[in-house]
Formats: C-alpha cells, sequence, structure tokens
C-alpha cells in the first residue's frame, strides 16, 4: 500500500524515526540533504535535534534525502530558498506527532545572504560588508551587483 515506503521503510523498519514537533522536509533529491542543512544554517552547533536520511528508497524519486528538525517550524520565506537545490521538497510541519501543514517549496524572485559570488573581483567578495544578492532565473541565479550568472553549480555557492 502507499505506506509502505516512508522514509525508505518497509514494513520491518522505520529508517529515520518520526519526530513530535518540528519539520520535515521530504523529496530531496538524492545528494543534497548536506546543502539543505547548510541553507537553513543547521550545522548542529546549537544543539538541534536533526536527523538526516540520504539516498533512501522513494515511490516518487527513484532515491531522496529526508531532512527532519525537531523542536523548529521553518517559515515558508526560510524554505523557499531551498527551492535552488530541492525543487520537488515538501514541507511537512509537524506538532504532536501529525503532520498540520504539508507544502511544496516556492521559487522567491531575489536570495539575500545565502550564496556567495563567484566571481572574485565582486564587491561581496572582497571584505566589504556587502550582503551577496541574486536574482531567480529560470535556470539560475545572477549577481545582483556584477551580473555574473551561475546555472549548474548552485549548491557550491552555498555560504556554509
Ligand atoms: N513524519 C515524521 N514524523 C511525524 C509525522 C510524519 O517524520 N510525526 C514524516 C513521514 O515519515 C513522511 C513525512 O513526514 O516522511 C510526511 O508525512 P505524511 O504526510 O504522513 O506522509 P505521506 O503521506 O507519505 O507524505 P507525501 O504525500 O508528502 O509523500
Ligand atoms: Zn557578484
Amino acid at each position: 500500500d502507499e505506506h509502505d515506503h516512508h522514509d525508505g521503510n518497509d514494513d520491518h523498519e522505520l529508517r529515520v524515526s518520526k519526530i513530535r514537533d518540528g519539520t520535515v522536509i521530504d523529496h530531496v533529491h538524492g545528494g543534497q540533504a548536506l546543502n539543505v542543512l547548510a541553507i537553513l544554517g543547521i550545522d548542529g552547533t546549537n544543539g538541534e535535534e536533526v536527523s538526516v536520511g540520504m539516498n533512501v528508497p522513494s515511490d516518487r524519486l527513484a532515491r531522496k534525502d529526508i531532512v527532519k528538525v525537531e523542536g523548529r517550524e521553518l517559515s515558508q520565506d526560510e524554505v523557499d530558498v531551498l527551492s535552488l537545490i530541492a525543487p520537488d521538497a515538501t514541507i511537512n510541519i509537524v506538532r504532536g506527532f501529525d503532520v498540520v501543514e504539508k507544502h511544496r517549496v516556492e521559487r522567491p524572485d531575489v536570495v539575500e545572504g545565502v550564496l556567495s559570488c563567484p566571481n572574485a573581483g565582486c564587491i561581496t567578495t572582497g571584505g566589504e560588508p556587502v550582503t551577496s544578492r541574486f536574482s531567480v532565473l529560470e535556470d539560475g541565479v545572477r549577481c545582483s551587483y556584477c551580473e555574473t550568472i551561475v546555472r549548474d553549480e548552485i549548491a557550491s555557492l552555498i555560504d556554509t
């Protein structure tokens, strides 16, 4: 039945535990989970309780990653930037073990302070206190300061 493959579990195992209250970021393309955490600024140093499943079997995608953040409800703004690397992600808000909200990520028009410009001559990379800013294109992102366009390697621009 449709519940056979949640989180890549079958009838015998649940690979990543359910959470009580927080956010489940589901249907992340395989291999992008660590980039999801980087974009959300989660590196574990603040004591966040985070579970990550990587390359688990999925009905919808061949393989998926899944990220579960306990005790934190991510806002739509916070997750929209995830659309750049996880366009098919589903955001589930969980309260008392129940999914109370489910939404898809949406592509924002602009992304600020999350990506760093690959152009060494850009004012945002020269040690000036300028926050990075990219406009989101159909097929990539463009630095608002130097107009550099990045299409394929967006994940490599994530500020970690
Ligand atoms: N989940 C969780 N902890 C909970 C409730 C749900 O970790 N207390 C996870 C589930 O394991 C699943 C995701 O949140 O990976 C979404 O849960 P649910 O909507 O119940 O599953 P599906 O119906 O399979 O979701 P979708 O239709 O989006 O695939
Ligand atoms: Zn630039």
